[in-house]
């Protein structure tokens, strides 16, 4: 348990860890390359660690190099004879992402997970890899999940779920067997599999669909928009496309970030994080926090392995609310708990839809954060796909539940801290699923 009071000031420059989402295909790609991969930034928070895991338990190397890189050697062969049994822990990406790599292989393995991963759907990974001709034994859509790896088919698939662990499942079935995938997305999500594979290999292309403006015919002086395709983006691996090695620098992770940003929105002060991750795929937040009044300023862009990132300088402002819904939804999935967060700061209702997938998150999200804001006086209706809050009110400090979840955890510990009186977190060791260093940052924008 963690005992938190309000705070007057906070300011501060910080680093976040690495990237948790670059981080896991890191670790993931490298069972599948023929040469080293030397990682910079590699995040020591739990799930990554699983990744790194389960690699190692499939005959990757893992190594300190002499300036703290982590050095993934892969292995000659896979794990050949009895299915190799591995423990996801609380990680949905690790479980979805090394089900594809292993049902497009020559070995097989049994994936398993704790509480929370057991009770997420695995049917959206297992259909499209059975379509691929891929041998895969689910529990009922759950894990446990028996996946025994063989040649799979050449594959063209269009997502029903908007899900940057689906595709890149598919992707990663299709680079470890070699045939050809084509995946077409309605809503575009992270690209980190696709980019992380272009800059340590290749044979990949993506094609963002434009939208057409045309003339109207019923009307001359008017312009109609409409899409030539009924999908948005179109990624392609050819066949016999592979993995060679090379190094990355991991950015820091926005999503990490994001927490420390709405200490600074909440507050209307100013927090600093250098060399923060900015793929346009994972910047929807930065845009909320202007459009909801805060000023953000960008410094030192570079690009590293194809990945963006800079340093970003977040002040607060005077809070408005904003209807979230649609694609905006799928760019902000892991920062609605902290938004819901602000939310109960900011002036009027803040009505967040389109967000069913945060039932089947780490913990059902859209519950645990009506429980937690319910706590703190503030008002907030449980839709069928989102929350409604009721801004504007101070709110109070409360006894808050992580329901065993990172992120709930993080953003109602950010909370504490503009709350009119102290709090406490039942089960703060959580933050270490992403963000051992969590408490540690706090306290250097605090103290
Ligand atoms: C992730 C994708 C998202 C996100 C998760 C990490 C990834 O999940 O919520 O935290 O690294 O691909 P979905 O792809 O299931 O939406």
């Amino acid at each position: 348990m963690r005992k938190l009071s309000p705070v007057k000031h906070i300011s501060g420059t910080i680093s976040m860890p690495g990237d948790k989402s670059i981080a896991h295909r890191a670790a993931l790609l490298s069972i599948l390359a023929r040469e080293p991969i030397s990682v910079r930034n590699f995040p020591s928070g739990a799930d990554c660690q699983t990744s790194l895991g389960a690699a190692r338990q499939l005959g990757v190397t893992v190594a300190s190099g002499d300036d703290g890189e982590t050095i993934l050697t892969p292995p000659e062969n896979l794990p050949s004879g009895s299915d190799t049994l591995v423990d996801c822990g609380n990680s949905g990406t690790t479980a979805r992402l090394l089900s594809g790599i292993v049902a497009g292989s020559s070995t097989s393995a049994v994936l398993s997970g704790d509480e929370s991963l057991s009770t997420r759907p695995m049917s959206r990974i297992v259909k499209p890899l059975a379509d691929m001709g891929a041998e895969l034994f689910d529990t009922e859509g759950h894990l446990p999940l028996t996946v025994r790896g063989k040649k799979l088919l050449p594959f063209e698939y269009r997502m029903p779920v908007a899900s940057a662990q689906v595709k890149s499942a598919i992707l990663l079935a299709g680079l470890a067997s070699g045939c050809s995938v084509t995946i077409q997305e309605k809503i575009i999500t992270r690209d980190h599999t696709e980019l992380m594979i272009a800059a340590l290999g290749g044979g990949i292309s993506t094609r963002v669909i434009k939208p057409v403006v045309e003339d109207d015919p019923d009307d001359p002086r008017k312009k109609k928009r409409f899409m030539p395709e009924p999908f948005k983006k179109e990624i392609t691996l050819a066949s016999g496309a592979s993995i060679a090695g090379g190094s990355i620098d991991i950015p820091g992770d926005i999503s990490t970030a994001a927490f420390f940003f709405a200490a600074a929105a909440i507050s209307g002060q100013t927090i600093t994080v250098r060399r923060c991750g900015l793929n346009p795929t994972r910047t929807a937040f930065l845009d909320f926090l202007k459009q909801i009044g805060c000023a953000v300023e960008i410094t030192e862009k570079e690009l590293s392995g194809g990945e963006p990132c800079g340093t970003v300088i977040v002040t607060g402002g005077p809070l408005k609310s904003r209807k979230i819904a649609g694609d905006s939804t799928v760019g902000l999935i892991d920062e609605i708990p902290i938004i819901a967060v602000i939310a109960a700061f900011a002036k009027g209702t803040t009505v967040i839809r389109d967000a069913a997938e945060l039932k089947v998150k780490e913990s059902n999200r859209l519950e645990a954060i009506a429980h937690n804001l319910g706590l703190m006086g503030i008002s907030c209706g449980l839709l069928e796909d989102g929350l409604a809050i009721e801004g504007g009110i101070d709110p109070s400090g409360a006894d808050f539940k992580s329901f065993g979840d990172h992120r709930i955890a993080m953003a109602f510990s950010i909370a504490s801290l503009f709350a009119t009186g102290p709090s406490t977190i039942d089960d703060d060791s959580v933050v270490d699923i992403s963000c051992p260093e969590f408490y540690n940052l706090l306290d250097n924008i605090t103290g």
